[in-house]
């Protein structure tokens, strides 16, 4: 099969879906590589790296999208990409269609196989390809939060770690999974004092017993939530029902509630964000002020640290992909269910549920 990988256009992405020793997996699955030139280069992996890896470098973006039967990419086809899309293009990549009408009817009428990597998901009911970059994104969130929080930012002025003889920030984390629990270890580690908020009673137990007193886990309801809005200095938004637009769960009177320079990092804008007032930024101009609140609402917030990223990212999508190419997809769905889940649109049919209920329109899958 003959797969590419175009260079992300999207504002300040710097990640690339696939690394030279991705490159040279496919080349020994006997695979053609297209990589567009200069697509490495913002992870710092260089064109000659993928032709020492095998793969041919082409110079434009069109060569790559027309010539490959696979594009692998790290986000979801931007408007200039749209002329690109044609009936039978297999197409994986971060969607996140539930938040994005407009793509999805775009990936309808093209009659693409577009395969989300964060709806796959296993037996357990995890998402192996978008753990890998909610682990990096909560991470990150604490960074920006403080960085948020400082008074030049129209922060309050507020270091999360305190000083001696100062109380530290108060960081409220809403949704406990894998974002939200990297968030948490990070805000611990700098010594703030670190809330958490779920609905799930068995996650509530995990992280109770995994942070150990470095947190305090608290179920999720409107009562509590608007008690903790009031007291934190930075709040976290990393709520996600899978393929789902997430809960607006914050309104903007409850906004109004918290202290003035207080700073929301909302992860959740991807999937259309937890709060009345959030709106997508991006790395060039992340922030601004609502309600008081310094809001950063950046929709590929790991797209800035792409050399980790790119690592982090392509070394859980890789073996799936592989299995797409060697197989091709309807035989790679037959084998492996997770990659069922991630088919988000085939033939001009929606195939996931919360992406058909998004768009008012009946599921229909290939594998039924
Ligand atoms: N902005 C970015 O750059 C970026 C990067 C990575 C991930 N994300 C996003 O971060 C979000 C979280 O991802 P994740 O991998 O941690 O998901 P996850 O499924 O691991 O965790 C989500 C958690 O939210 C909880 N939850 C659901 N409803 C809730 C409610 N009403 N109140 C409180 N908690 C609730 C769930 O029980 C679960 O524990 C997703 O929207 C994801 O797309 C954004």
């Amino acid at each position: 099969m003959i797969v590419g990988v175009p260079t992300e256009i999207k504002p300040d992405e710097r990640r690339v879906a696939l690394t030279p020793a991705g490159a040279a997996a496919f080349r020994h699955h006997h695979h053609t590589v297209l990589v567009q030139r200069g697509a490495g280069l913002g992870s710092g992996f260089a064109d000659n790296e993928y032709r020492a890896a095998g793969a041919r470098v082409t110079d434009s973006a069109a060569a790559v999208w027309r010539r490959a039967a696979l594009v692998l990419k790290v986000k979801e086809p931007q408007p200039s990409e749209f002329r690109y899309l044609r009936p039978g293009l297999i197409l994986f990549t971060y969607l996140h269609l539930a938040a994005e009408r407009g793509l999805t009817r775009e990936l309808l009428k093209r009659r693409v196989d577009a395969l989300g990597y964060e709806t796959v998901q296993l037996e357990d009911g995890s998402l192996p390809l978008l753990a890998p970059m909610s682990e990096v994104a909560g991470r990150l969130a604490i960074q920006v939060g403080g960085w948020c929080l400082e008074a030049q930012n129209g922060g309050r002025g507020v270091l999360l770690s305190g000083a001696p003889g100062v109380r530290p920030g108060k960081v409220l984390i809403i949704g406990g999974g894998i974002a939200g629990f990297n968030a948490s270890r990070v805000a611990a580690g700098v010594g703030a004092e670190v809330t958490i908020l779920d609905v799930s009673p068995v996650r509530l137990r995990y992280l109770n017993e995994l942070l150990n007193g470095q947190a305090v886990t608290l179920m999720s309801n409107r009562a509590t939530l608007e008690e903790e809005l009031r007291a934190a200095d930075l709040v976290v938004g990393t709520v996600l029902v899978p393929g789902a637009r997430t809960p607006r769960l914050i309104t903007a009177r409850m906004v109004a509630t918290m202290k003035r320079g207080a700073a929301l990092v909302d992860l959740s804008i991807d999937q259309g964000g937890i709060s009345e007032t959030s709106r997508p930024t991006t790395h060039a101009r992340p922030i601004y002020t609502r309600e008081g609140v310094v809001h950063y609402c950046v929709t590929n917030m790991p797209g800035v640290v792409p050399h980790t990223s790119t690592y982090a990212l392509t070394n859980a999508t890789v073996p799936y992909a592989l299995e797409i190419a060697d197989r091709g997809l309807l035989e790679a769905g037959e084998h492996n269910r997770a990659l069922r889940h991630g088919l988000n649109t085939w033939d001009g049919k929606v195939s996931h549920p919360a992406v058909a209920e998004s768009v008012k329109l009946k599921p229909h899958s290939p594998w039924d």
